[in-house]
């Protein structure tokens, strides 16, 4: 009895202690986020990309693209950028909402919180 009570002691504190190594890559959560770039993206980007950048049909139809899994259509710095500021195929245009500086962020929030790069 005590040598059971013992394995499953054993067997407990190793399956926890793999989960603690075993989560792999943290996903970054908008939602529980106090950064200034996550608050920005709620305000602006969620109604149509989703809370948590998943991607989304609209009600209209429009699919609108998951932005943490590719494959992306704009990869570098730049082709983000401009699209952020500019919309097309869908999306609307941000340069009069948001300061070049917020772009920038946005850009650095895209690439690094959701895609990881
Ligand atoms: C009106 C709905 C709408 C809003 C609001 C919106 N988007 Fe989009 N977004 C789209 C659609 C639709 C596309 C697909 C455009 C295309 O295929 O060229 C897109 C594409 C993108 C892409 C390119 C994804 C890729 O495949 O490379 C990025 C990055 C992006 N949006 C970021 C944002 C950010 C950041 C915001 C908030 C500042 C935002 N979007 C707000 C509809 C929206």
């Amino acid at each position: 009895m005590f040598r059971i009570k013992l394995f499953v002691i054993i067997a407990g504190g190793i399956l926890g202690l793999a989960g603690c190594f075993d989560s792999g890559p943290k996903k970054f959560v908008i939602a529980d986020s106090k950064a200034y770039e996550a608050s920005l993206f709620r305000q602006n980007c969620a109604i149509c990309h989703g809370p948590e950048a998943m991607g989304r049909t609209l009600e209209d139809g429009r699919v609108v693209p998951n932005l943490r899994e590719g494959p992306y259509k704009y990869a570098t710095d730049e082709q983000i950028y401009d699209h952020i500021a500019n919309g097309g195929n869908g999306m609307v245009p941000f340069r009069n909402q948001l300061t070049e500086r917020e772009i920038r962020l946005m850009v650095g929030f895209v690439k690094r919180d959701l895609r990881g790069k």
